[in-house]
């Protein structure tokens, strides 16, 4: 896409090699330590963390379960705010002896509420290096704990919606708690988008709504009767039985924004945004200084979606930006190969032309209150979005992740983690793997370079695997000198352009990590590995800090493998010995102080 002529990468360190330790392993040159465990006290008043003494109480006070997205405000050189999202409690790794959940305790079961949501805590430098620690003193006036008791309200053209309305919120217009928040973005006004994911497996009784929902519970997959596995939070809090309550699901799968900086603040649902099970919200703007706003639904077969907001961003007024996000249209991509279908034989092969790629459009749904989706009101759509998608001819993609825009080239791309579904017959040059285990990374680049704008062209600069496997693709670039890789889940940029990949399942039976592509130069393709998570964990919210000193990454269900318990734990990390493994932020910087990378 004319970026051959781009500088080099300054990419130096030496790849990470691919490993099953239970250890954060980082390249010679760097070091590494742990930010905040799961149960870290968070609010001043919070007890230390008791494994064995577990309470409610303290958890809705202590860093929750499973951190996923991870964002750093700033305040001044060595203070900062960092927000992580806590995407989900795993039961059976949290409790001795846990059975499923219609023999929880009702402590464990509110102990899970509380370990949702997400957490705010100060954070500070330590020394004049990149690495950062958790502020232990002091007042900490703006740690805070979101669970999914936490009140919110709803904003935009869907609040109010006969369809977000319940016994408990007759107007639709306060939901309760957050839930499965997985990535995320930040505002130019700063504050947070926290992405509401797999919100489906929260409730019971799917089966039992009125007739005309049923429909719309099964394109979400919403958990049907009451199955062992689920974690019963309809025991201690009725509004999760969808027999009783059958609107309550409507209140989840949300875009939720939340301000760190004013920890009385009510995080806001912003219903412009679709519901879906959003992974991710990356803000940018337009040329014309529209917000836009990029977000993946992380299902099989499920799209790629864009805001674009009706009014301009205008720096400093404050008031007037926290409206943006209200009024605006909402898009999904339809993406077209350029090359014969015949060529697109699911053999991972490239086609003639020596790429995936073609062209794309972004596909209006709604903007305020009027649908383009025939047979659709707006609040259905925005409601009902996948259905929505479903009608205008969107294309079905392999599990669309997270999505960021280059800051320094306006590319977008979009990680599509797998989808070992997908057959032979429904392969596209978008999706051109049958059975596609390890994913792939799409570019997108808008015509203009404007983020606003209706159409795009669009080529997959990745398709991640085993380098061995011909299947893969790494750009072109030499094949023999490449980290294999697998599942990319979240992305990010530093500030040269670099893209940082962190992965989820990696399906070559090594442990998950975090990886670094040039995306453009002699380089782009050039896959290399920054780190390894530890057994049985994904890796998480990968963040380079502006001064390019620090990577943050989420180490999120360390030691989640098949029948591990706290009996037999299968990972100790971080606290090693005999201990039970914690869902933790980490933070990796170089010994010599030298920028990430180097
Ligand atoms: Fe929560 Fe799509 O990862
Ligand atoms: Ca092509
Ligand atoms: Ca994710
Ligand atoms: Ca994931």
């Amino acid at each position: 896409h004319g970026w051959n002529g781009g500088g080099g990468s300054d990419i130096r360190f030496t790849a990470v090699q691919p490993n099953t330790d239970d250890q954060l392993t980082v390249p010679e040159g760097y070091k590494s330590s742990v930010v905040v465990r799961w149960g870290d006290p968070v609010l001043p008043d919070a007890p230390e963390f008791d494994f064995d003494n577990q309470t409610a109480d303290a958890q809705s006070k202590q860093f929750g379960y499973n951190c996923d997205f991870v964002t750093v405000f700033p305040m001044g050189r060595d203070r900062a705010l960092m927000w992580v999202n806590h995407e989900y409690s795993d039961e059976s790794l949290m409790f001795r002896g846990y059975t499923g959940g219609a023999a929880a305790t009702e402590e464990q079961i509110k102990i899970g509420l509380a370990a949702h949501g997400g957490s705010v805590v100060e954070i500070e430098r330590a020394g004049n290096t990149g690495e950062w620690k958790l502020v232990t003193r002091g007042r900490r006036r703006y740690n805070r704990r979101i669970t999914a008791q936490t009140e919110m309200r709803f904003s935009g053209p869907a609040a109010g919606s006969d369809l977000l309305k319940t016994a408990a919120d007759t107007k639709g217009s306060t939901p309760i708690g957050m839930l499965n928040n997985c990535a995320g973005g930040t505002t130019p006004w700063g504050t947070v988008l926290t992405a509401e994911e797999n919100f489906n497996q929260y409730f019971v009784n799917g089966d039992k709504v009125p007739e005309a929902q049923k429909p719309y519970i099964a394109r979400y997959a919403i958990t049907t009767g009451t199955p062992s596995s689920s974690r019963r939070f309809d025991r201690v809090e009725e509004r999760f039985d969808l027999a009783k309550h059958p609107n309550e699901v409507n209140r989840f799968g949300w875009i939720v924004e939340i301000d760190p900086f004013d920890p009385d603040s009510t995080p806001i649902k912003r219903t412009a945004l679709g519901r879906f099970a959003h992974e991710a919200a990356t803000t940018t703007l337009a040329r014309d200084g529209r917000l836009v706003v990029y977000m993946g639904d992380d299902s099989r077969f499920e799209y790629i979606y864009k805001f674009v907001s009706k009014d301009r961003y205008i720096p400093g007024f404050d008031r007037h930006n926290r409206e943006l996000l209200d009024e605006g249209t909402l898009y999904v991509a339809k993406f077209t190969g350029d090359s014969p279908k015949t060529e697109i034989d699911g053999s991972g092969k490239l086609p003639a032309d020596g790429q995936f790629d073609g062209s794309g459009e972004w596909i209006p749904l709604v903007s305020g209150d009027r649908s383009f989706v025939d047979g659709m009101t707006a609040e259905e759509v925005l409601v009902y979005t996948r259905s929505a998608a479903d009608k205008v001819g969107a294309t079905k993609m392999d599990r669309p992740e997270d999505v960021e825009r280059n800051p320094v080239t306006g590319g977008v791309y979009v990680a599509l983690t797998n989808n070992t579904n997908r057959t032979a017959a429904q392969v596209d040059e978008a999706n051109p793997r049958p059975s596609n285990k390890h994913g792939h990374v799409l570019e997108i680049v808008e015509r203009r370079n404007d983020a606003s704008e209706k159409t795009f062209a669009w080529s997959l600069p990745l398709v991640c695997g085993d380098p061995n496997d011909a299947s893969t693709y790494f750009a072109g670039f030499d094949k023999s000198k490449v980290s294999p890789i697998s599942c990319p889940d979240n992305v990010t940029f530093d500030k040269d352009g670099n893209l940082w990949i962190s992965t989820d399942g990696n399906a070559l039976e090594k442990n998950d990590g975090l990886f670094v592509m040039p995306v453009r130069g002699k380089e782009r393709g050039y896959v290399r590995q920054f780190l390894t998570v530890p057994v049985g964990a994904e890796t998480c919210g990968p963040l380079v800090s502006s001064d390019q000193r620090s990577v943050f990454v989420a180490v999120q269900h360390p030691g989640e493998t098949d029948d591990a318990s706290p009996e037999t734990p299968s990972s100790h990390w971080p606290d090693g010995g005999s201990s039970q493994p914690r869902p933790s932020v980490a933070v990796v910087w170089h010994a010599r102080n030298k920028k990430i990378g180097s």
